[in-house]
């Protein structure tokens, strides 16, 4: 994930309710229907959800994409959506094997105790949620799940982030946990769906694993974002703190030309969560949102991150934001004379440095404090 060192208050010059690209996780939205932006990948994937909802032949379905691709977002919106068919999302944050069946186990038994009108999702972290009583035997674990779910006519269990318990783990429980997800599936009557969300890594790792999966399954990749979709899923986000086009306010001049957008998203290389990183950026150093202004903003940033690519020798600048930086530590702001003495400068040299800075985006001023962008701490890092 990004660096959780966000100068929150360069926010402020927007007037914004919030920052609308604060929450790069789905985990974190409240909900997630309002942001999404429909894609190819969800053709693919509502197709296969509509098809067991109408035959409700028991169905597998993998979701495989990439980290911030929207694997969460789509269970969530899966979730969120289905009002008919109770559904149990499971995150798997474990690596013990023995862990994930056993929170598996925790997470269906609520299929028994919990009426079914009141049973519309339930979403279980395997943290602290282990019970006694699982057999060493991942198959006997797995039938009884299976006959658990079986008991309802209808169930989906959607798995998040198998990869926890398969990449860098023993192979003995690698073997484990998929022969447990084979002998689950295959006990399944119809009217059970299984949706499992993971990297392409663990699933490459274990889908020899999974020959006997009766039916076979349905993989969806998850694909990268198009152009227009990065477009959308930014306008989504603006949205919901601001009226577009709102007359005096900031963003009045919001446009993004078909040139910036590509560019953007090929920074991003099609993926929303870097997106997102990007755009959180450009808030926090372009000064209004009109082409130019963006344009500049990506310019600025890509550079950046040429930098880091390159391991170029930090400039002059990310050599004395670091030295400011160490003297105030983890306080988000500075005052002149701090700056001159954490530099060695004279007030008037420490002051034209901090007018270049300010120039370049890389601090702002407010009043007589002085705050550092998002782009100021990449160079921080970058120097360090
Ligand atoms: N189609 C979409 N429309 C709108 N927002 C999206 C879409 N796809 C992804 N996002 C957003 O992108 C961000 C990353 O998505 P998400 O957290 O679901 O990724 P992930 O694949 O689960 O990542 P990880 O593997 O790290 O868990 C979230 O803020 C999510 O809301
Ligand atoms: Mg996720």
């Amino acid at each position: 994930m990004t660096s959780s060192k966000i100068d929150e208050s360069a926010y402020l010059r927007w007037l914004l309710k919030y920052n609308p690209f604060i929450h790069l996780s789905s985990e974190s939205l409240k909900s997630v229907g309002n942001f999404h932006v429909w894609t190819e990948t969800d053709r693919s994937f509502w197709n296969a959800v509509e098809s067991f909802l109408k035959s409700k032949k028991k169905k597998l379905i993998f979701l495989i994409g990439e980290f911030g691709s929207g694997k969460t977002h789509r269970l969530r919106l899966l979730y969120e959506t289905l009002e008919e068919v109770p559904c149990i999302y499971i995150k798997v944050d474990s690596q013990d094997s023995r862990d994930v069946i056993r929170g598996i186990e925790a997470a269906l038994h609520s299929l028994e105790i919990i009426p079914a009108r009141h049973l519309k999702k339930v979403i279980l972290s395997l943290a602290g949620k282990k019970e006694d009583g699982y057999s060493s035997d991942p198959k006997i674990a797995a039938e009884k799940a299976a006959s658990m779910m079986n008991n309802r006519g209808e169930a989906i269990l959607l798995m998040d982030e198998i990869e926890n318990v398969i990449l860098n783990n023993s192979e003995e429980d690698v073997r484990a946990f998929t022969k447990y997800l084979l002998s689950l599936y295959n006990a399944l009557s119809d009217g059970k769906m299984i949706v499992i969300a993971c990297i392409p890594k663990a699933y490459e790792s274990i889908k020899h694993l999974l020959s006997n999966l009766n039916p076979p399954p349905t993989v969806i990749k998850v694909k990268k974002i198009t152009d227009e979709e990065a477009k959308e899923i930014i306008d989504r986000r603006l949205k919901q703190v601001f009226e577009l086009k709102r007359e005096g306010s900031v963003f009045e001049n919001y446009f993004i030309s078909k040139e910036t957008i590509a560019e953007l998203n090929r920074l991003s290389r099609g993926n929303p969560r870097k997106l997102m990183q990007i755009f959180r950026n450009i808030l926090l150093t372009a000064s209004t949102l009109d082409d130019r202004e963006v344009k500049r903003a990506l310019q600025v940033l890509s550079g950046i991150k040429k930098d880091i690519k390159e391991k170029k020798t930090p400039s002059k600048y990310g050599k004395y934001l670091r030295k400011i930086k160490a003297r105030i530590g983890e306080r988000k702001f500075f005052s002149l004379i701090e700056a001159a003495e954490a530099t060695g400068l004279s007030l008037v040299n420490v002051k034209s440095i901090l007018d270049e800075l300010k120039a370049r985006n890389l601090i702002i001023k407010r009043g007589v404090r002085y705050y550092f962008t998002e782009s100021a701490l990449k160079l921080v890092e970058l120097a360090e």
